[in-house]
């Protein structure tokens, strides 16, 4: 799969972009503030439905005009146009073909993407927010399912949040309440279950690959990714091995289920007396650790950066192993910061990849990327093919 062209109307510095991209390598080349990050974000919104910076829909809208649209053309395995659209006032849309999504979850799926940038280091140095994002994000491409669970599960959250604050500003509780809360934990429970169980299982399995590449890159250190959900001290077991392969992920899901409401209804006045919700998925993390200590406290910048590329990497191998397609890599600005030992073991993930490459210098991209490459100058929001 590959994006063969892509059109922009008022997205960040671009008024009109219209380009048509080689199925092999593209670079996007020319100084800082010039557009290049902007058009892998564009691609990537695609992907995804929103943008992979820190950045609202309304940042992305071109100044002084009031709404953006994106359209990608797919070529390959699969032919298929997705045009999104954003407007400040709020309304987003999004077409596959023409036809209108009623729900912007539809669109995941369609262009399967990994993102690589600086910012990557974020994953090991911030907080649990950001490595719950990443599986997401990768889960939702797989299963639009997880999608949409998070939707209704941040939904019933903000209801029952809503629901504690009455509690505690009124006093007011009596049965009909205390019955809605037992309402809104079942239904926690069951959505909660279902998005723990895939982040533990797909944690299972990037940790499985990144341990690997990690392992080939470093020389031999460890490295171990455990999903720990709020609701239990420990790690889920989540079924990784081989003999744990016949775990139905349904009968998994159950137990977590179950779990998760014995908890909640357990620790209910607790909840109550905080006025608000203190249990569930959205306090989940991701626990990295290298030879056994925590990554983020213990490990040196070098550490860090090999073992986010080795994540990324599995990440591109778990999409690409479980749709038979190859995902489309964009790569901001990180050829900069590896050496060439990572180099190379990124350019051997990114053969029979489209690949999107942003750099502020040409010089510092490896010959053999510049070979075959489709190569453009960007200068304020415009790019030339050079
Ligand atoms: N909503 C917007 N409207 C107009 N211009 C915008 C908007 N958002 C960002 N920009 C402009 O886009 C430019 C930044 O684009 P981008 O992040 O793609 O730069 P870049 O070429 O990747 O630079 P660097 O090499 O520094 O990473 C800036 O000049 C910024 O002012
Ligand atoms: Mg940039």
């Amino acid at each position: 799969m590959f994006v063969k062209r892509l059109a922009l109307t008022n997205f960040r510095n671009y008024s009109t972009l219209d380009a048509e991209f080689s199925p092999g390598v593209n670079v996007f080349y020319g100084d800082n503030g010039q557009g290049k990050t902007n058009i892998i974000e564009a691609v990537f919104y695609c992907a995804i439905g929103r943008s992979f910076r820190y950045s609202k829909d309304n940042d992305l809208i071109k100044t002084g005009t009031d709404q953006f649209r994106i359209s990608a053309e797919l070529g390959g395995d699969i032919t298929e146009n997705i045009a999104v659209s954003f407007k400040e006032n709020g309304e987003k849309a999004a077409r596959v073909n023409g036809l209108y999504l009623r729900k912007l979850g539809h669109l995941m799926g369609s262009l399967l993407s990994v993102i690589f940038s600086p910012e990557d280091l974020d994953i090991v140095n911030e907080g649990p927010s950001v490595r719950r994002k990443m599986l997401d994000i990768v889960i939702s491409q797989l299963h639009p399912s997880h999608y949409f669970d998070l939707q209704q599960y941040n939904k019933t959250l903000a209801q029952k949040n809503f629901l504690l604050r009455d509690y505690g500003r009124t006093g007011a509780s009596g049965d009909s309440a205390d019955a809605l809360l037992d309402v809104y934990n079942e239904q926690l429970a069951a959505f909660g279950a279902s998005i723990a169980e895939k982040r533990a299982r797909f944690c299972a399995e990037l940790e499985r690959l990144a341990a690997e590449k990690n392992g080939q890159i470093s020389g031999g250190e460890e490295l171990t990714m455990k999903y720990v959900p709020n609701f239990r001290a420990a790690a889920i077991d989540a079924p990784e091995t081989a003999e744990a392969k016949d775990i139905d992920p349904a009968e998994f899901q159950n137990a977590i289920k179950s779990e998760f409401l014995e908890l909640l209804s357990a620790r209910k006045s607790r909840e109550i007396e905080r006025q608000h919700s203190l249990y569930g998925p959205q306090n989940d993390d991701v626990q990295i650790e290298l030879n056994g200590m925590e990554l983020r406290r213990f490990g040196s910048q070098g550490q860090k950066r090999t073992a986010v590329l080795s994540i990324k990497l599995a990440q591109i191998m778990l999409l690409h192993r479980k749709t038979g397609r190859s995902p489309v890599l964009l790569l901001d600005d990180v050829f900069s910061e590896l050496d060439e030992k990572r180099s190379e073991m990124l350019l051997d993930s990114v053969a029979g990849c489209q690949t999107f490459i942003t750099t502020a210098s040409l010089g510092e991209l490896p010959g053999s990327v510049k070979r075959d490459a489709k190569i453009f100058f960007v200068k304020s929001g415009e790019i030339q093919l050079i």
